[in-house]
This record gives C-alpha cells, structure tokens and sequence, in this order.
C-alpha cells in the first residue's frame, strides 16, 4: 500500500535540492517519489516477470497479451478479466497506482510493470534472476501520442522538450538503450526486447516467443486448439478499444502522499494503435529531425528502430 514513509519523503527532498539540470534521466516530480518507494521497499517473486516499457510504446497491449499468456490456463475464456478490466488494473505498475475498478482482481499474477529507466531500477530486481520483457516503439510515433498527454503546449515546444530527452522517463533514446545494453550484451536469457512495430507485423511469431521466454511456452495441443490467435484476437486493438469497460470506464492514478490523483478516460490508452500515425501530427522537418537524432543515439549499439 501507499503508506507515508518519512524515508522516502526525507530522500525525495534531497534529491530535488541536488537534482543535477541536464544529466540523467528525467521523471515527472509526482514519480520520483514511487520510483523511491520502489527502490526502498521492492521483493520481487522469484517468478515474477516484470514488463518494461516508456509511455505511449505499447505497455497497454503488452500488460494484455503477458496477462494472457500467463493465466490462460486458469482463466475462463468468456470471463476473462481483460473483458472487463483496463490492462492497467490486471498488471499493477511498481512505481504508481493506477487503477479503474474499484475492486482488486481476484487472481495471482507474477508480473509487474514499470517505466522506469533500467539503472534506476530496484536493485532487487537487478540481482534478482526475474525476467524482463520491454517494449520500445519508433520515437515518432511516441512522441505522437505524447501530443496528447502535452496538450496544453504548443505541438513545437512539446516536441523540442522530446528532442532534448525532457519527457517522463527521458532521454527516450537512453531509456531504450539502457535496456538495450543489457537485452544484446549482457544476458539475454534475461531481457527479451520487442519492438511495437515488429509486435504488430509478425504478432504470432512474437507471442509464442514472449510465452516461451516468460516460462509459460505454448504445448503442440495448445497451439493446434488455436490457443495462440485467441490471445492475439482477445488483445487486438480493435477487441479491447471496443469493450465497454475501455470505451467508457474512467482510470485513476494516485501517486505520492495524498496530494496527487490524476482521473481520465480509459480511453486514452486506445487511440489509433497503428504504426506511422505520426505523420498526422508531424512535419517532414520534425520527422528527419526524430530520425536523426535516433541514428546518432543509436550508432554503434546495433539497435534500429
Ligand atoms: P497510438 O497513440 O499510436 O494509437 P501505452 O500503452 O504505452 O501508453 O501505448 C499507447 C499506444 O498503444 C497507443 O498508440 C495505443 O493506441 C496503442 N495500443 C493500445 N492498445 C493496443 C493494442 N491492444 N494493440 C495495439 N496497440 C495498442
């Protein structure tokens, strides 16, 4: 639960006072403290797989298809609770609490999400033998959706503050890559990394792999009853954008002590869901400038968007 914890209180006010202005990643004040508390208090399960992403790469969908997979043999197909839920209130975010029903789901799941940056993880996920899953998406189209959740600023000055990497979880470029390192170099039996584009293109290919990596891989029988495109249809956009719950249910997020409660739409996390949307928002400069940026971010770690 979100209980007042001085310690955390006392870090997040030294923080603040020494926070260094361009160096780093960047999160918004309201998550500094979540992100603490996480840091502080944070065990996982052993078996807990924990599913990464920044805001607006597709966290909605992968929180669905890892629920999915997870409790596929436990869940009535026709009761299933992303029938009825928001993917946010089935998987819990680690450094906030986001929710839309009111009541808790009734079912144990072993995993947990998070935006946070990999080297600002909890240590005890680090050293942790957990799985990670992380989704990144095409810069471009990020930025689109982060539009959105910037409406009150002109699109050019949102867009400068993405280039210059002051977004939640920012530099966008380094957020990646920092998993990136880790997913290529390191272990990868430990991070699988997905793109949102890849996901959408080869959907099929990419479940069977994210089941398989997670520990939950798909028997012969399983994928001769249709296992497989049942979870792929249940979590399509058009499924669950169409759902009463997701069209019509309102979402809210508490964080910190008392002060902060966000309410919105659920419907905010169901927009287009298509790739290359980011050209109804940007022009053909802002798209070369993105794509710039991204090469040089990226140059050297053999990672392409
Ligand atoms: P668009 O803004 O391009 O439509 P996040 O969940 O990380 O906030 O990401 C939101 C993006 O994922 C939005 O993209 C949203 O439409 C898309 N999305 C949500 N659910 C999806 C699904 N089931 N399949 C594909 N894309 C989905």
């Amino acid at each position: 639960g979100y209980k007042y914890d001085p310690k955390t209180s006392n870090k997040l006010e030294e923080i603040m006072s020494t926070v260094p202005k361009r160096k780093g990643f960047w999160c918004r004040s309201f998550q500094l403290e979540g992100i603490l508390r996480a840091r502080d208090h944070f065990k996982p399960q052993p078996n807990d797989v924990i599913l990464s992403s920044t805001p607006k790469s597709g966290t909605t969908w992968l929180k669905a298809l890892a629920f999915a997979i997870t409790t596929r043999s436990r869940v009535n197909e026709s009761t299933n609770p992303l029938l009825t839920r928001l993917a946010h209130d089935c998987v819990p975010f680690l450094e906030f609490k986001l929710h839309s029903s009111p009541q808790k789901l009734n079912l144990d799941v072993p995993l947990v999400a998070t935006h946070i940056p990999y080297t600002s993880l909890p240590k005890s996920i680090i050293n942790s033998g957990c799985k990670i899953v992380y989704i990144c998406r095409d810069p471009k189209d990020a930025f689109g959706e982060e539009v959105l959740a910037w409406e009150d600023l002109p699109l050019e000055d949102a867009f400068e503050f993405f280039c210059e990497g002051f977004t939640a979880g920012g530099p966008y470029w380094d957020h990646l890559l920092g998993y990136w390192r880790r997913a290529s170099l390191e272990s990868p039996e430990k991070i699988l990394f997905l793109k949102y584009e890849d996901l959408k293109k080869k959907t099929e290919y990419w479940i069977k792999k994210m089941a398989q990596f997670m520990g939950y891989p798909f028997s012969f029988e399983e994928e001769d009853k249709g296992v497989v495109q049942k979870i792929i249809d249940l979590c399509s956009f058009e499924n669950l954008s169409n759902l009463e719950v997701n069209k019509s249910g309102k979402a809210r997020l508490d964080v910190g002590v008392g002060v902060n409660t966000f309410e919105f739409e659920n419907n905010t996390y169901f927009r287009k869901g298509k790739v290359g949307d980011w050209k109804n928002y940007l022009t053909p400069e802002m798209a070369t400038r993105l794509d710039q940026i991204t090469e040089q971010k990226l140059n050297g770690s053999a990672l392409t968007l």
